[in-house]
């Protein structure tokens, strides 16, 4: 392993989900940090006002869950703005309640979309994390996967999922020796943490090489 120089300068990341007030939080605190920012989501409307509220951002419309989608955003960034060193996970969503009888295939599929996206995002810039100096990919996942409920079944199961494919890059990280990091967050709501997701996301960087493999893999609890 190399060791690696700290902070954000010179740094681009990317967040996946970025229009949500959690994305414009963390979009602003990585621009102060010194990133480029690369702000991606479905609905042009919504990353036009993104771009117009925060001036430095680049907005980029994807739809995460489409494969082919996922694919073009990587060539467009990698035309525009080179290899990235983070990706920053957001895209969720809730459905839920009526105990088990109520976990309904209509919202299993509605919810399964952000562990895809997930997949599809982590492996278009697997290769730029490994590359970079210091790769960095962070989801956000939640406290019930610890503790799930019946009303709520589909929704852990499906971030315990998506915790597990972080696990995996942190296996793949590890082999690889890149200083890099793929770690968990997890909140039991976002709501009033916004700044302390950005906050510790900013933190993934104010490490070297040897903090990055101290981090890889691990889950963070952001409501402790
Ligand atoms: N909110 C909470 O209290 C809470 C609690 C526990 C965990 N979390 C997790 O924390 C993360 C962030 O939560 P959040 O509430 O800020 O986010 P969110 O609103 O669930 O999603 C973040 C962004 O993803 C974008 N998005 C949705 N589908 C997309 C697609 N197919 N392609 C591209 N972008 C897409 C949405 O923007 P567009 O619609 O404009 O595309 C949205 O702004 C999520 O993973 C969530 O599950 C949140």
């Amino acid at each position: 392993m190399t060791d690696q120089p700290t902070g954000l300068a010179g740094r681009t990341i990317l967040i996946a989900g970025a229009t949500s007030a959690s994305g414009r939080v963390l979009a602003r605190s990585l621009l102060d940090a010194g990133a480029r920012v690369v702000a991606v989501g479905s609905d042009q409307g919504r990353i036009d006002a993104l771009e117009a509220e925060i001036p430095g951002v680049i907005g980029e419309r994807a739809d995460l869950t489409d494969g082919d989608d996922v694919l073009e955003l990587a060539m467009r960034v990698h035309a525009g703005v080179g290899d990235v060193d983070g990706v920053i996970h957001l895209v969720g969503g809730w459905r839920g309640g009526g105990g088990i009888p109520g976990q309904s295939e209509e919202d299993y599929r509605v919810l399964e979309r952000s562990f895809t996206a997930l997949r599809y995002v982590s492996r278009a810039f697997w290769d730029d994390l490994l590359a970079s100096p210091a790769g960095r990919i962070a989801m956000v996942s939640s406290t019930t996967v610890e503790a799930p409920t019946a009303g709520g079944a589909n929704y852990t199961a499906v971030k315990a999922a998506s915790e597990s494919w972080m696990r995996s890059l942190a296996q793949g990280i590890a082999k690889a020796e890149a200083p890099a990091a793929a770690v968990t967050f997890r909140v039991r709501s976002l709501e009033g943490l916004e700044g302390r997701l950005a906050a510790s996301v900013v933190d993934l960087w104010n490490t070297d090489a040897a903090g990055a493999a101290e981090r890889n893999g691990t889950v963070v609890d952001l409501s402790a």
